[in-house]
């Protein structure tokens, strides 16, 4: 049994989610969320768990490892789930060497301690493990055909037997091999590969998961979808990158958290599995079903800030479609999405606009302070 856990990145988007359930699932578990707090860390996204007996703060920088070697022997730590990283593509393309700084100097800072440490007990790489949180960018870009020259989109069914709609034949399997495209998916990329050498050369009990596009409370008004929710709250144009025509995959973020929740405890060492919605949108379907949300829940006519979309200059080198075959998953650990995408999309449209102070607090950048109010007493 896997006791004590490091979750980094857990103050972010993601992580937020994961360190909530654990804690609450799991209080028999002690929880250490390690996190530097970079402009994407925000702890009032753990608010309501920052109290709790099995969960514990620390600031630290993953690249730092000295600091989490010295963390991992003090707290005996048994477990790592690994999901702090640069996680924006368009500042990678402005900034890759901080991609490339966190997301693999920093995992393999983190791989290399958890491999020390561990081979110092006398019960080895027993019982212990270290997940790699990866997303499915590292395939690269799925192309938008049919054999049989059928126009998209068509529905299908992936090898899971669910349905969903898809604007092409492939999907990402977790034998596919990888073609990143954009600085953040090269640093992925090569995370990932340092992850499974440290399996092969020294045998740590490694796993990796590759997910697709998350959405859901608490994600950085960078994204897409809380931009444009916000955007369109405050009748500010939306730039749509190209024509809009870009397909993603969307998973409701707690259907993640729950698929890491498995597999981090049921989940076969060395294995790797994609997680994702079954879920495939045009972006710029995506953007009029936000705009037909946000006017209705605000009172306004539907549809009556369609004027919004602004159609502006491609992202450089913008991947097509992204589209995950979860079905490995599904089938050998039960795990499916929970929610259909038109119920989460209102859920995260009503969690937008009741949380007005979390998006004006974020974009306003007053919850980068919050961390040296709350500590600073202690
Ligand atoms: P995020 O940007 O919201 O959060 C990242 C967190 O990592 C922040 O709290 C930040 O402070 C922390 N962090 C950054 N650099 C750090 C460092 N050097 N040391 C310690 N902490 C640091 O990201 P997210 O969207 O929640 O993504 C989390 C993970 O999931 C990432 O590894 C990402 O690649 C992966 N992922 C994300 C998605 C998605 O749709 N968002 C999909 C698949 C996979
Ligand atoms: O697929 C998983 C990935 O999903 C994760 O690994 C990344 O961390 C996460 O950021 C996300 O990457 P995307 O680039 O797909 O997400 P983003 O929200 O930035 O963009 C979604 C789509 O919308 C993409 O095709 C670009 C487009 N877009 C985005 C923004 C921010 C726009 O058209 N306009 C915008 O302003």
């Amino acid at each position: 049994m896997k006791n004590t856990i490091i979750i980094t990145g857990g103050a972010g988007f993601i992580g937020s989610h994961v360190v909530r359930l654990f804690v609450n699932k799991y209080p028999e578990y002690h929880i250490i969320n390690v996190d530097k707090l970079t402009y994407a860390g925000n702890l009032a996204n753990l608010k309501d768990v920052e109290d709790k007996p099995n969960y514990t703060f620390v600031r630290a920088d993953i690249c730092d490892f000295d600091t989490i070697y010295a963390l991992m022997q003090r707290e005996h730590v048994d477990g790592i789930i690994h999901l702090a990283a640069e996680s924006h593509v368009d500042r990678s393309i402005k900034d890759p060497f901080t991609f490339a700084k966190t997301n693999v100097m920093g995992t393999l800072s983190l791989l290399q301690a958890a491999k020390l440490y561990w081979e110092s007990l006398p019960e080895g790489y027993e019982g212990k493990r270290f997940y790699h949180i990866s997303t499915d960018e590292v395939y690269g870009a799925l192309e938008m055909t049919h054999p049989e020259g059928i126009q998209p989109p068509f529905s299908t069914k992936a090898s899971s037997g669910q349905h969903h709609l898809a604007y092409g034949e492939l999907f990402f399997t977790e034998d596919l091999k990888y073609q990143p495209h954009s600085p953040y998916s090269a640093a992925k990329a090569s995370s990932d590969h340092f992850v499974r050498a440290y399996h092969d050369t020294y045998g740590l009990p490694t796993i990796v998961t590759n997910c697709s596009n998350n959405y859901g409370p608490y994600q950085f008004p960078e994204k897409l979808i809380p931009l444009f929710i916000n955007n369109i709250r405050h009748r500010r144009p939306l730039p749509v990158y190209g024509k809009g025509e870009n397909v993603r995959d969307w998973l409701y973020v707690e259907d993640h958290a729950r698929a890491i929740d498995v597999i981090f405890h049921r989940g076969t060492i060395a294995e790797t599995y994609n997680i994702g919605g079954f879920n495939e949108w045009k972006n710029i379907d995506i953007i009029r079903v936000l705009i037909n949300t946000v006017d209705r829940l605000l009172g306004r006519p539907e549809g009556a800030d369609m004027d919004l979309i602004t159609y502006v200059t491609d992202r450089a080198g913008h991947d097509l479609r992204y589209a995950i075959d979860s079905s490995k998953l599904q089938r050998e650990l039960g795990w499916e999405p929970s929610l259909q995408f038109e119920e989460g999309i209102e859920k995260t449209v009503r969690w937008y606009l009741d949380h007005q102070d979390w998006m004006d607090n974020v974009t306003s950048g007053d919850y980068q302070k919050y961390y040296d109010e709350m500590y600073k007493n202690r």
